[in-house]
């Protein structure tokens, strides 16, 4: 039996009620593209709404997460996943959801328990440390040195800013055929984490203020790609039963094998898989310019430009035979994939011929580009003609222009590109939700007031406070950063102040390309530096702010407003965090 199999027949047979995924384009919700997690579906229950079906819920969930989109072509990570979970509403808490958690890893999978290791919630100012489920899990054989408490970061799970959230327990496994150590540390990466199970006990209201929900709820996520890569013992995912057929259909119609291809192959497998069910859901999405559809046509771009690295003649309608794979997997668990079949094949081939048409052009101006070009950027006008005349969505420009070591003047782009969409008067503004042109006018705004931001808490807080996070939506800022003490009234004076005149000062805003190395040399403020590629866009701000970016920002700060603080609070041990508007 699968994995999704035993985990649903598992939880049915503790009292669990089989649920269907909800679709993946959220159906109320305009807030988010697409579902990221199983629980996302169940957010009124979870607030205390009676579910039709009980108090005890398990399903498998169909997830698309795209904070990783860069990442594809590596041995973990995918658009798409399913989330296996079980939910409990007000029924049982920690103690049977540990013993429940427990039981199946060790019974039904067999996963010894010395590859176990667990982390559960330190605590922080409003919620206690979870000795229970530390206790719990020492109950149920995890010894002491296997269980660590980690702070907010790590073990306390919210679906984006406001909602039922809890403390969480994380289970990890130990992938490696080393010596297992002693003593678990959360740092070192053999140690995987397989299931998370969050106690869902309050809820957190838009101003961040937490109360306890009526009921005590248990929700799990078990990422069910990697849980099949731990049994079957492999690193790389897509070597899996889970990809097999898939992976030999992309074998066969490129005529090369996986090794040595792998790059390509899993990119090809994932979008194709991604966009199977992008397009299947009942929302009816097509490939567009706009939100979902927008990256419904990113994937299947991409996916056809590495079938052509693999030599695929994308002519023929290479997607189909690989798309079927993908479709006899999932037809029996997800009846749309089954009903839209025809659709999901249509859509493939549609856009596979719209883009063909161009394809061959593009490639050729690309390669001509390259002989064409100033500073390693590749500027607004030929990434526009590249979007514009050859279909190449922004974000293949830049990731072909990564593979010489280039970048894209991504600004110059976005101001040709809203040039050219008020003359054609079509889109409207701020529905580019999904793209990297999705950023509206007012965030922005926020981004570069966040660097400002930054660049006052140094001036009046310390060199040593960093960023630690950012947020940006079209309502407000949200700041993170390390310091070790609660802002005074007076220092959320001072930071506010010197915004506000460095806006007045109407400080110009300024981007240049470097690579990686020199920007450091030159003191640019970054984040997580082993993150960037090697060439980066460094953006200035007067002599007050330099860091290293990718945008966008404004030209001058004179437009920014009026900025405010209207909270400042307390993040993570060492990191507190501001929320900010600009009038
Ligand atoms: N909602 C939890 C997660 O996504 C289980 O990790």
């Amino acid at each position: 039996m699968n994995l999704k199999d035993q985990f649903i027949k598992y939880f049915v047979s503790h009292g669990h009620k089989e649920i269907p995924s909800a679709p993946l384009i959220p159906e109320n919700d305009p807030t988010v593209l697409f579902n990221t997690a199983g629980m996302q579906p169940l957010i009124p229950y979870l607030l205390g709404k009676e579910h039709p079906k009980g108090k005890r819920l398990c399903d498998a969930q169909k997830c698309v997460r795209l904070t990783d989109l860069d990442s594809i072509g590596d041995k973990t990570h995918h658009t798409f996943f399913e989330m296996l979970g079980n939910w409990s509403l007000g029924d049982y808490f920690k103690k049977e959801s540990i013993h429940y958690s427990f039981d199946f890893l060790t019974n039904i999978l067999n996963i010894p328990v010395e590859r176990l290791a667990v982390s559960v919630f330190a605590g922080n100012e409003d919620i206690p440390r979870d000795l229970v489920s530390a206790k719990i899990w020492e109950e149920v054989g995890i010894p002491k040195e296997r269980i660590v408490y980690l702070g907010v970061e790590d073990n306390f799970w919210i679906a984006g800013d406001s909602g039922p959230c809890g403390g969480d327990t994380e289970i990890f496994y130990f992938r490696s055929n080393e010596e297992i150590p002693r003593e678990f540390d959360p740092n070192d990466e053999r140690w995987v984490e397989i299931w998370n199970n969050v106690f869902m006990e309050y809820n957190k209201d838009e101003n961040g203020k937490i109360t306890e929900l009526a009921s005590k709820n248990v929700d799990t996520g078990m990422g069910l790609e990697r849980v099949v890569a731990v049994l079957e013992n492999t690193d790389d995912n897509y070597k899996t039963s889970v990809w097999k057929e898939v992976i030999e259909a992309i074998e066969k119609v490129s005529g090369k094998s996986y090794l040595g291809n792998e790059v390509s192959m899993r990119i090809i497998a994932d979008h194709i898989r991604t966009s199977v069910f992008i397009s299947a859901d009942p929302a009816g999405i097509k490939p567009s310019n706009t939100d979902q559809g927008y990256i419904l046509r990113r994937l299947i771009r991409r996916a056809i430009r590495h079938a052509k690295k693999l030599g695929i003649d994308t002519t023929m309608n290479w997607m189909e035979p690989i798309a079927l794979e993908v479709i006899k997997k999932y037809e029996n668990y997800y009846q749309e994939i089954k009903m839209n079949k025809k659709v999901v094949l249509d859509v493939l081939n549609n856009e596979g011929v719209k883009f063909n048409r161009t394809l061959e052009k593009g490639l050729k101006e690309f390669d001509k580009m390259l002989k064409n070009i100033n500073n390693k950027v590749i500027d607004k006008e030929q990434a526009f003609r590249l979007y514009d005349t050859y279909g190449f969505p922004i974000e293949l420009t830049e990731e072909m222009g990564r593979e010489h070591g280039l970048s894209v003047d991504i600004e110059g782009f976005k101001e040709k590109f809203r040039a050219h969409q008020e003359l054609s008067r079509t889109a409207s503004k701020g529905k580019f939700k999904g793209g990297l042109m999705g950023h509206s006018e007012i965030e922005t705004k926020y981004h570069t007031a966040t660097h400002l931001l930054n660049a006052a808490l140094k001036q009046i807080i310390g060199l040593d406070v960093h960023q630690k996070g950012s947020n940006i939506n079209e309502e407000r800022m949200r700041f993170d950063f390390s310091c070790d003490h609660k802002l005074t009234d007076e220092e959320k004076k001072q930071v506010e102040e010197l915004v506000n005149t460095w806006i007045k000062e109407d400080l110009p805003v300024k981007m240049v390309t470097m690579s990686k190395e020199e920007a450091v040399k030159s003191g640019a403020e970054a984040m997580f530096i082993e993150k960037y590629a090697d060439v980066v866009n460094v953006y200035t701000i007067g002599d007050v702010s330099k860091e290293i970016c990718g945008g966008p920002h404004v030209e001058n700060t004179g437009v920014l407003g009026h900025f405010k603080i209207l909270k400042e609070e307390a993040s993570s041990a060492g990191v507190r965090r501001i929320k900010a508007v600009l009038e």
